[in-house]
């Protein structure tokens, strides 16, 4: 079937099986590769998208359900000429190491400070803990979502 999606303010169509994973409509169908696949099970949230503004883990959700909804993914977290703030800390603070996890930490981020934009280091562990890190321990990550969204580049 041909879904549509406005996926990053961008109006798409694609032919995708109806049961197949918003994850592989996103990667293969329309070359976002941004998105990652972790364990494919809805556990460690590498694959999280904003759907219809709400945080989902794109490898539990099928391209029917996703039809006509509205779709964040890491390429649209960027500002048109520059990285967001989220982005340019995880880069310069060490919340980034393998990267495996960082896209979907992220969106998770930029969705928590899209509703505050002065989360407490409490409320950003929080605002993270479906996406996990084997890697920094969290705290580099805690650190950099606080230092972006203290940064007044934060706004578009
Ligand atoms: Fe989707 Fe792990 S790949 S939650
Ligand atoms: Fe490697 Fe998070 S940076 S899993």
């Amino acid at each position: 079937m041909e879904i549509e999606l406005r996926v990053n303010g961008a109006l798409r169509r694609v032919e995708a099986d109806p049961m197949a994973r918003l994850l592989d409509v996103l990667r293969v169908g329309l070359g976002l590769t941004g998105t990652k696949e972790g364990c494919g099970e809805g556990e460690c949230g590498a694959c999280t998208v904003i759907l219809d503004g709400e945080l989902a883990c794109a490898c539990l959700v099928p391209a029917c359900q996703a039809a006509g909804a509205a779709v964040t993914t890491i390429e649209g977290v960027a500002f048109a000429e520059r990285l967001h703030p989220l982005q340019a800390h995880f880069a310069a603070d060490g919340g980034a190491q393998c990267g495996i996890c960082t896209p979907g930490m992220i969106v998770a981020a930029r969705h928590c400070l899209d509703r505050n934009r002065s989360p407490t280091r409490t409320q950003v562990r929080e605002a993270v803990a479906g996406n996990l890190c084997r890697c920094t321990g969290y705290q580099r990550i805690v650190d950099a979502v606080v230092a972006a969204a203290l940064d007044p580049k934060a706004q578009p």
